[in-house]
């Protein structure tokens, strides 16, 4: 059967993001944030314990590989790795846009982690825009065919935007996640998609039903640069966003965050944690580490900085950590 556009976007995608990077040149902003650091911690670095309970599930360290592919061949393999490895590690796995599963029900293979990955939570996921088309048991069963803990809402306009064949009439898009909210069987999640999330949003889509926030914001990888490198569509807009911590303050005490984009290491994402986010997550640098072979080396070395960031701020638990204190330059 010949590839759908879909299809061959999507591999289009992850090809060009890891050899081109496509990264913001504008940072997270967490470089103006650190620990005040414990000269005096009072705990015994092994003793430390940051596991916690999302999506009914318990994850070893606050960590969510966010969703990035699925839909064609290679898809499977890259997904069956990742999931592999967060379920060796303890760590939460996302899919990514489940929309050709919807055009072509067979390609459903490629998102079907759950075999690989029996005790993590695993989201499923699909454009905001594409509610709009399809019908609740279509959005139902995206989540029931991966045996998904959770549906990822995904908010791209300004991908979108940038995109040649992109999707460009953003009207009535709140109406149908709250529609979907209503209906689905499972706990909805707002994500971005690298531009962030601002506080006025947050609230709009809290009334939605929706349950949690993936700010997803500036300073890691930019969809417009990946779109345009792809298309030499519309330029200027490469560095256009919310910087990562600033959307985390934006949505804080709004609805419970997973932080994003631009989360390179365990130190950026325990930043994140003290900075209000429940969890943490990372798209790029994983499948990169998965392209290179050095994927659980990569999980192993996050995981160990988030301990010690917990260590010399005197944290023994993620809700300590929560709670340390961080200075603002
Ligand atoms: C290759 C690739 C494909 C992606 N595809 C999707 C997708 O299908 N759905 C989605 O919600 N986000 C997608 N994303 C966005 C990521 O989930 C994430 O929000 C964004 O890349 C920012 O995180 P990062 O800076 O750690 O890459 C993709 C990211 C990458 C790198």
């Amino acid at each position: 059967m010949p590839k759908s556009q879909t299809e061959s976007r999507k591999k289009d995608h992850v090809e060009l993001v890891i050899a081109k990077g496509a990264q913001y040149a504008k940072t997270t902003g967490l470089e103006r944030v650190d620990f005040f650091h414990n000269a005096l911690p009072e705990i015994s670095l092994d003793s430390i314990d940051l596991s916690v309970k999302f999506l009914g599930k318990t994850v070893r360290s606050p960590i969510l590989i966010t969703g990035m592919t699925g839909g064609y061949d290679d898809a499977e393999q890259i997904n069956r790795s990742l999931a592999a490895s967060a379920q060796k590690y303890g760590l939460a796995f996302g899919v990514g846009s489940q929309r050709a599963m919807i055009e072509k029900p067979e390609l459903a293979r490629t998102y079907i982690v759950r075999d690989v990955a029996p005790d993590v939570p695993i989201i499923a996921n699909i454009g905001a825009f594409q509610l709009k088309k399809y019908t609740s048991s279509q959005i139902e069963s995206l989540v029931s065919a991966i045996d998904a803990d959770a549906l990822a809402i995904h908010l791209n306009a300004l991908q979108e935007v940038i995109q040649p064949e992109g999707d460009t009439d953003f009207s009535g898009v709140l109406d149908a996640i709250a529609r979907t909210c209503g209906k689905l069987s499972v706990p909805v999640i707002a994500k971005e998609t690298g531009a962030g999330i601002n506080q006025d949003v947050a609230i709009k889509l809290k009334g939605a039903g929706v349950k949690y926030l993936d700010v997803a914001g500036a300073g890691g990888t930019s969809w417009s640069k990946v779109e345009y490198l792809r298309s030499n569509s519309i330029p200027g807009f490469e560095d256009w966003g919310i910087p990562t911590a600033d959307s985390i303050i934006q949505c804080r005490g709004v609805l419970p965050i997973i932080a994003s984009g631009g989360i390179r290491s365990g130190i950026d994402g325990a930043k994140c944690i003290a900075l209000g986010a429940e969890m943490c997550g990372a798209a790029y640098p994983f499948i990169r580490a998965l392209r290179e072979h050095t994927l659980d080396e990569y999980i192993d070395t996050f995981q160990k900085q988030m301990r010690i960031c917990s260590f010399l701020a005197g944290a023994k638990s993620h809700a300590d950590l929560k709670k340390a204190k961080l200075i603002f330059r």
